[in-house]
């Protein structure tokens, strides 16, 4: 399994192998074009210190100069024109050398073998132990002339130090993998935490808590995806509301349909027994007819995706209208109407508006008793339209007053359960009046009246 944090700890140690390949490549290069001039100067100098100071003092026995010499850390060889040669110092790796080098020497010529050291991108040849890889000069022995090769003891000269770099270099790679896998585990913890709390949701577990006090991308990360949990808990809490809301909106009519169907097939009944049953087997079904529109309009109000056809059309007119086709009930009623509605120019959809009115009015018709009054007033100024609907029925309780917007809310139980309410028209009127930017509020006060006023802006 290839898990984050395995990733990281791999990416991290593949980027420190690659870099120490880099850094090996990039400081031979520096080597090879920078230092390698330089060393192949101060050995130069180096030997011809040492042909020196033997040719100046030729008394001195030879071998044993040579000895000391390689004592002080350099590698040492010496060879005459017949071919008699002798090593002094730390063992050459390779003791090759072409004869011609060693004539060339004999003869005078100074060999620069350090410079001319074959540059490969993986080889330093500042630690290559061969014999090639030295400075070759002419010494005289006795008014002979032999050739003299040298080059620093790399083994004696640097050996601690090497210990020392070597023991950094191990104790960085460890150190530096320890703390990558700690560190790696401490960047991962909150995303396993993350997968943990995804696999919850997804199994409707919706209450997580996640502790994650970062202020990073990842505590970032987190603390929204907390929120989006909490939002979603609470939209699941709202769905099982509302289905169980329409469940019982639809389970009452249907059992009384149910109800009054089986008695009609079963029992012998009057004519008008009969008539009478079956007009509640009618009006039953057409609550359930209007109760489906509802929902349809809401679920087509709830997608919100600029589903308003607007056209410019008098508002005054079609609030006539609206009280023309509820004329019957408000009539039955013997409510007194009394109407202001200068002729106003809106531009708005049509259709949803209608139903705004619609709504409103039949509210007012069915809180209001017998005999009761109802009133209708629009205004304008600069910025908006006031539309006012008030009657003086049975009015809304302050406790009731902050609910009567949400869906399948009703105030007044019994009395709706008659009227055959759903407590869907004033949750689809706000939600109209708020897709055309407006508001809508409301002031009641129980057994005195209610009033709505609708605010439209003007464009
Ligand atoms: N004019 C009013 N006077 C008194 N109470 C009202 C008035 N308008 C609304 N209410 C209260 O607010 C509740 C919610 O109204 P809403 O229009 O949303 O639902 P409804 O009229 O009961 O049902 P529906 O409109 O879906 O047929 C009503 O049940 C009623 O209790
Ligand atoms: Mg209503």
């Amino acid at each position: 399994m290839k898990t984050l944090y395995l990733r990281i700890v791999m990416t991290t140690i593949l980027v420190m192998f690659v870099s120490s390949i880099i850094a090996f490549i990039l400081s031979n290069a520096y080597y090879q074009y920078s230092l390698k001039p330089y060393n192949d100067k101060k050995i130069t100098e180096m030997t011809e210190d040492i042909v020196t100071f033997y040719e100046n003092n030729p008394e001195i026995n030879l071998k044993g100069y040579l000895e000391n010499t390689a004592e002080l850390g350099y590698q040492i060889y010496l060879v005459d024109n017949q071919g008699r040669d002798a090593f002094y110092g730390g063992e050459f790796g390779n003791k090759e050398i072409h004869p011609k080098v060693v004539q060339d020497v004999l003869g005078g010529q100074t060999y620069h073998g350090i410079a001319e050291f074959p540059s490969k991108v993986f080889i330093t040849g500042f630690f290559d132990n061969q014999l090639i890889n030295t400075i070759g000069m002419p010494i005289n022995v006795g008014g002979e002339s032999y050739a003299l090769f040298v080059r620093p003891n790399i083994e004696l000269q640097f050996s601690e130090m090497r210990i020392f770099f070597s023991i950094l270099l191990l104790l960085t790679i460890l150190l530096s993998i320890l703390l990558v896998l700690i560190s790696t585990r401490y960047i991962v913890k909150p995303i396993v935490k993350l997968t943990e709390a995804t696999k919850k949701i997804a199994e409707g577990k919706y209450l997580i808590h996640l502790n994650v006090k970062r202020r990073d991308e990842i505590g970032k990360l987190a603390s929204h995806f907390s929120q989006m949990a909490k939002n979603i808990a609470q939209l699941e809490e709202m769905r099982q509301e509302f289905v169980s809301n329409v469940s019982h909106e639809i389970q009452s009519p249907l059992a009384s349909i149910q109800g009054f169907s089986q008695t009609l097939q079963t029992e012998k009944l009057s004519p008008e027994q009969r008539d009478h049953y079956l007009s509640i087997i009618e009006y039953e079904s057409r609550r359930m007819s209007l109760l489906s529109k509802q929902l349809l309009t809401l679920a087509s109000l709830d997608k919100e995706e600029d589903i308003l056809e607007k056209s410019s059309f008098d508002v005054a007119e079609q609030i006539k209208q609206v009280f023309v086709m509820t004329e019957w009930s408000w009539r039955d009623k013997d409510l007194a109407i009394e109407m202001d509605l200068p002729s106003t120019f809106i531009y708005a959809d049509q259709k949803l508006l209608h139903q705004v009115w619609t709504n409103l009015l039949t509210n007012s018709i069915k809180f209001t008793d017998n005999g009761g009054s109802i009133s209708i007033h629009l205004r304008k100024d600069e910025k908006e339209f006031r539309v006012t609907f008030k009657d003086n029925g049975m009015g809304i309780s302050q406790q009731d007053l902050p609910n009567i917007f949400t869906r399948f809310y009703k105030a007044d139980k019994s009395r709706n359960r008659k009227e055959g309410s759903s407590g869907l028209g004033l949750a689809i009127t706000k939600k109209i009046v708020e897709m055309h930017d407006g508001q809508i509020h409301v002031e009641s006060q129980l057994g005195v009246g209610t009033t709505f006023h609708i605010h439209l802006p003007r464009m």
